[in-house]
């Protein structure tokens, strides 16, 4: 089944629970990843750990050179990716707190490099993308949110916005319209690179506000740290589980 990677987001600097055995800086054909890429074991299982805003959540959304940073953990070994998603919530049932392993995407995003395949010389590919994430990664990350007493969502659409602001009120509603439930700013196009790169990619989302004008006033970044640290510590049984089904199907 292959090494398990981890893409930390907003809240997760440090993943809660790793024994870090190593962090390496590395430089990928396509430039730096966010930050040195951490070999460790979670709850006595190897993964990989990579914090995609860097150290100091210092990279915004736009600015993130995913392509390096999915290179890099395939280059480290990886061949399962778990993307983790702080995100808004639009549609009923995705309130602050709740749980989703999105089944769909959107892409609003813009001018971010979406393939490896940018160079002339390659014949172009075009890859089927129908389904958007990995169904076997989706598959355990529910087993691990029922193994840790964590309900989450087996659908959902995750709209993707450029950021780094927060999206109007008229834009959620048109998201709405679209169909998607979450709002974040980082779903794509890790999704997609992981993709073009074989891995198995699949994410774990967590809504940390009512995204714009589906709350009541402005969102407010204390209410989003209240949300963000609950959600972060719900995770840490949540990520052990999934270690451990990883470990159990064979993995290394
Ligand atoms: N919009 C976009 N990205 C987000 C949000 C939001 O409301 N909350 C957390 N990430």
């Amino acid at each position: 089944m292959g090494l398990l990677a981890i893409i930390g987001g907003s809240g997760f600097q440090r993943l809660p629970g790793l024994q870090v055995s190593e962090a390496k800086s590395l430089d990928t054909p396509f430039g730096a990843i966010s930050a040195p890429l951490v070999h460790g074991r979670l709850a006595g299982h190897p993964v990989l750990f990579l914090p995609r805003h860097g150290e100091g959540h210092r990279l915004p959304p736009h600015r993130i050179n995913y392509r390096a940073n999915l290179w890099a953990l395939r280059a480290g070994g990886a061949r399962r990716v778990l993307g983790l998603a702080a995100v808004g919530g639009i549609t009923a049932g995705f309130g602050p707190r709740a749980f989703a392993v999105p089944d769909q995407l959107i892409d609003y995003t813009h001018g971010r490099a979406q393939s490896f395949h940018d160079d002339d010389a390659v014949a172009v590919t075009h890859l089927d993308f129908t389904e958007p994430y990995c169904p076997e990664l989706r598959i355990d990350l529910l087993r691990a949110c029922a193994a840790a007493g964590v309900a989450a969502a087996a659908h959902a659409t995750y709209g993707v916005t450029q950021g780094p602001r927060l999206e109007t009120a008229a834009e959620i509603a048109r998201m709405e319209r679209d169909g998607c439930d979450l709002v974040g700013m980082t779903g794509m196009p890790e999704a997609v690179l992981a993709r073009e790169l074989g891995l198995c990619y699949a994410s774990l989302a967590f809504v940390v506000n009512w995204a714009a004008g589906k709350g009541e006033g402005p969102i407010s970044m204390t209410e989003i740290e209240a949300h963000l640290g609950f959600c972060a510590e719900q995770s840490e049984s949540i990520l052990a589980a999934l270690a451990a089904l990883a470990a159990g199907s064979g993995a290394p």
